[in-house]
């Protein structure tokens, strides 16, 4: 199975939303090799779109088998007192996944390893998959998550994508392996994903920027 996930960020609103689910949902329809892939459990593409256009996303997009939706962050809380916080609990039955620890969730609002560790938790009780982003191998294997993005941070938004060797070396140096899933992030497009996605060692790909243009995220899809 081959994993690729479009991390939005803060971008779109309604109507970017519609548009980019109406133009994707169409190129995956209209593919009887995309078909098969989805269906034989090749393919799992999950979009993880801004907090408020997830519903728009489920209703805007097909229903097909392995095409999901996730979130991009869960609250280090269970419930209660902590205004703006979206917690597990009512994210659950909305997502099927989480990205969890990204760089810039780590940089910019100060997420530790302890917060990491309990947000990985919460998902996992309210049956969310956690997607754990981590930077290099100073960063922490949290134990029970299934899916480990490596993106390292100069190549995130740069157009520097990371080389296979270093790729693979830290997916060694690590000691990630089956059954977690180890995917790549960083720079990923349609031009660069090949490299990955040939990979027997790279289960998947973890798509920014290159995510919110859908000819370039289809293009990327197909390439699996
Ligand atoms: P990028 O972002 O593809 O724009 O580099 C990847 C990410 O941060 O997940």
């Amino acid at each position: 199975m081959k994993y690729i996930i479009a991390n939005w960020k803060a971008n779109f609103g309604t109507t970017e939303t519609k548009t980019w689910c109406e133009s994707v949902g169409a190129k995956l329809m209209e593919g009887s090799k995309l078909n098969t892939m989805f269906e034989e459990n090749r393919l799992t593409v999950i979009i993880c779109p801004p907090f408020p256009l997830i519903p728009i996303v489920k209703a805007s997009l097909p229903q097909i088998k392995n095409l999901h939706i996730g979130c991009q962050n869960v609250s280090e809380y269970e419930k209660g007192s902590y205004t703006g916080e979206v917690t597990a609990a009512t994210l659950s039955g909305n997502v099927k996944y989480a990205i969890i620890g990204h760089s810039e969730r780590r940089q910019y609002f100060h997420e530790t390893e302890d917060a990491i560790g309990l947000k990985i938790g919460n998902a996992l009780k309210a049956a969310i998959e956690p997607v754990l982003c981590i930077r290099g191998v100073s960063d922490t294997i949290h134990e029970y998550a299934q899916y480990i993005a490596y993106e390292p941070v100069d190549a995130i938004g740069s157009g520097n994508n990371a080389s296979l060797d270093l790729v693979l070396g830290v997916k060694q140096k690590m000691g990630i392996r089956p059954p977690k899933a180890f995917l790549y992030g960083g720079s990923v497009n349609e031009k660069n994903c090949k490299l990955y996605l040939e990979n027997p060692e790279i289960d998947g790909l973890l798509v920014g920027s290159a995510s919110l243009n859908p000819e370039a995220f289809c293009s990327i899809i197909t390439q699996v």
